[in-house]
């Protein structure tokens, strides 16, 4: 009984019924129902259907009523203004739902899988080699972690993939300023720090540039270096992999920071296609989906133009033959969708990279490489702005080292974790733990808590503050539910059914019911920011609960205890399953 029919579910089906009873011409149609503040839930639906069988809503309205069955699940259901539906749930009806979500073996809270699950390859988590991380990359790693979670909860088949970008022309002077010295890499240490690994490589980029920029010879030299590179010569490749493993080291550091799996078989950056980039121009040459133009190959739409009213072509091999990000793109996408079967393509990428992908699946359309069954989507993420408005950047204008802001995350969050430690008889050790959890937490939270297309500004203060929409508001909603478990002693949680609730309890209950359908939805539109602010609703509905109803008061009845810690329970599950899909932990002591 792993999958739980929900309580507006439940009454969906009793309208319905009820709607094909009354008006036979209605069969199938929708009540519209949503929840309401004036009843548990309202249902519209039927001024449209009135209208369109010339009747009046109100008197149609009463006719469903009549038919509605009450009692079991529905309580009560009245008509109201010009033919809207109130509808009330039974007590008995939450707390037996609420109870099938508490018993669910699976530990899934009764939320039902796909029937039809199919492949996700999704794109996101992709630094660039021997360069800093940023921000944005941060966005990419938080959303993307976040939407595989979720896909993956609902038993989709999600592939990684982490396009990093490791080819290009800037590896032939890397390459050939590291073979002309070639202890530029070399490690003091076996065990390498991330931060080490990324400043050995800064250094390494800077005296490269400098002498790219200074020297003629050594341009001539590394220009040729990249021709070596894309032939595939031996001694080249092996320099170019230390690039690329000294960069791994680093972005691994900046991944376990964020506590969050990359892992190394799913890193298949821009050089992993690099075998199909002439036959990827080949085909669409040949179909002639992409022409020659001043010797370039290029694609063209008839809606995309510059600023002068002329075509912007996508520009698949440039004229000295070379190839560029949107070869990859397009190759990357053939084998994303032939060779791993993919039905759903994702790309979490910043928003300011659309127009390239507009282009890249347009034409991968035109190609026959996508079409109905298999499509794309950018899941295009805003620009992180710093507290002034302008796009996040230290006071130098350089961009921001993410070590140091997580850093700086988890210190914050350290010292507001410390100030309730001893109330709740932290050791140092889970002060420090529980710092580093909240700290990413905030990050991750206030990343995902707005839609992910708006710009969002970065601002530590807000996030780690203990009032308002943040993770750790979220966080002491959980340990406090653990810290009255714990205090509970001999009591257990228990549903009681037989009990009616109070107007707090039905609201947490009903809210409670609502996460499948949530999680559904955030599912199927990639919007983790839906899942927050179910969760921060959660918590306020907790907290409005713990206003207006005691726990463990001596003056309840047994049952009355053991079922508000079964609903408590029940809160804390919830909490704890939408946190994990979010990819924030909840500690059990806070
Ligand atoms: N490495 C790129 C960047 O830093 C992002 C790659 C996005 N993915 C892709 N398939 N193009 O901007």
């Amino acid at each position: 009984m792993a999958s739980v029919t929900s309580l507006s579910d439940n009454v969906q089906q009793h309208l319905a019924s009820a709607l094909s009873a009354t008006l036979p011409e209605a069969a199938g149609a929708d009540p519209l129902l949503r929840r309401s503040d004036r009843a548990d839930f309202q249902a519209n639906g039927i001024l449209a259907l009135a209208k369109k069988a010339k009747a009046n809503p109100r008197e149609l309205a009463t006719q469903v009523v009549a038919q509605v069955v009450t009692g079991d699940v529905i309580e009560d259901v009245e008509v109201s203004g010009p033919g809207f539906l109130n509808i009330t749930v039974a007590d008995r009806a939450i707390t037996s739902n609420l109870a099938e979500r508490y018993a669910d073996e699976t530990g899934r809270l009764g939320v039902p899988t796909a029937a039809n699950p199919g492949t996700t390859v999704i794109d996101y988590a992709q630094p660039n080699v021997a360069k800093e991380m940023h921000v944005g990359h941060l966005r990419s790693a938080v959303i993307g972690d976040s939407v595989v979670r979720i896909l993956e909860f609902t038993g989709e088949n999600v592939i990684r993939r982490h396009h990093i970008g490791d080819w290009g022309t800037q590896f032939g002077m890397l390459i050939q300023y590291l073979d002309e010295h070639p202890h530029e890499l070399d490690h003091k240490d076996a065990r390498v720090t991330g931060e080490e690994a990324m400043s050995n490589l800064d250094r390494l980029y800077k005296t490269a540039r400098k002498k790219f920029d200074s020297d003629e010879e050594f341009k001539t030299r590394a220009r040729r270096r990249v021709v070596d590179l894309q032939a595939g010569d031996p001694h080249t490749l092996a320099i170019w992999q230390k690039f690329v493993d000294e960069s791994k080291i680093y972005f691994f550091s900046v991944f376990e920071k964020l506590d969050m799996e990359v892992r190394d078989a799913d890193i298949v950056g821009e050089s992993g296609y690099n075998d199909m980039l002439a036959e990827t121009c080949r085909l669409l040459e040949e179909s002639g989906v992409a022409v020659r133009s001043e010797g370039a190959l290029c694609v063209f739409f008839d809606d995309i133009k510059g600023p002068d009213g002329n075509p912007v072509p996508l520009i698949v091999q440039k004229s000295d033959g070379g190839y560029g990000y949107a070869a990859t793109d397009l190759s990357a996408i053939r084998d994303r969708v032939f060779n791993l079967k993919a039905n759903t393509l994702l790309y979490v990428v910043d928003a300011r990279q659309g127009l390239h992908f507009r282009m890249v699946f347009e034409t991968a359309r035109r190609a026959g490489w996508l079409d109905e069954d298999v499509t794309a989507t950018q899941l295009a993420f805003g620009t992180v702005l710093g507290k002034d408005g302008k796009p996040f950047k230290t006071r130098e204008g350089e961009t921001v080292k993410l070590e140091d802001l997580l850093d700086e995350a988890a210190e914050r969050a350290t010292a507001v974790v410390r100030e309730k430690a001893g109330k709740v008889g932290l050791t140092e050790r889970e002060i420090t733990e529980n710092g580093r959890h909240v700290g990413i937490g905030a990050v991750k939270y206030a990343d995902l808590s707005t839609s992910a297309v708006r710009d969002y500004k970065f601002d530590l203060d807000q996030m780690v503050s203990l009032n308002g929409d943040t993770s750790v508001y979220l966080q002491y909603a959980y340990a406090r539910i653990q810290s009255i478990l714990r205090k509970a002693g001999e009591a257990r949680p228990v549903p009681h059914p037989e009990l009616a609730l109070a107007p707090a309890e039905r609201a947490l209950g009903l809210h409670l019911d609502q996460f499948a359908e949530t999680l559904l939805e955030v599912a199927a539109a990639y919007e983790p920011h839906k899942l927050a602010s179910y969760l921060y609703q959660l918590a306020s509905h907790l907290t409005t609960f713990y206003d207006q109803c005691q726990v463990l008061s001596p003056d309840n009845p047994a049952e009355v205890v053991e079922n508000r810690l079964f609903l408590v329970d029940l809160t804390a599950r919830t909490l704890h399953q939408g946190m994990a899909l979010l990819g924030i932990r909840t500690p059990e002591k806070l």
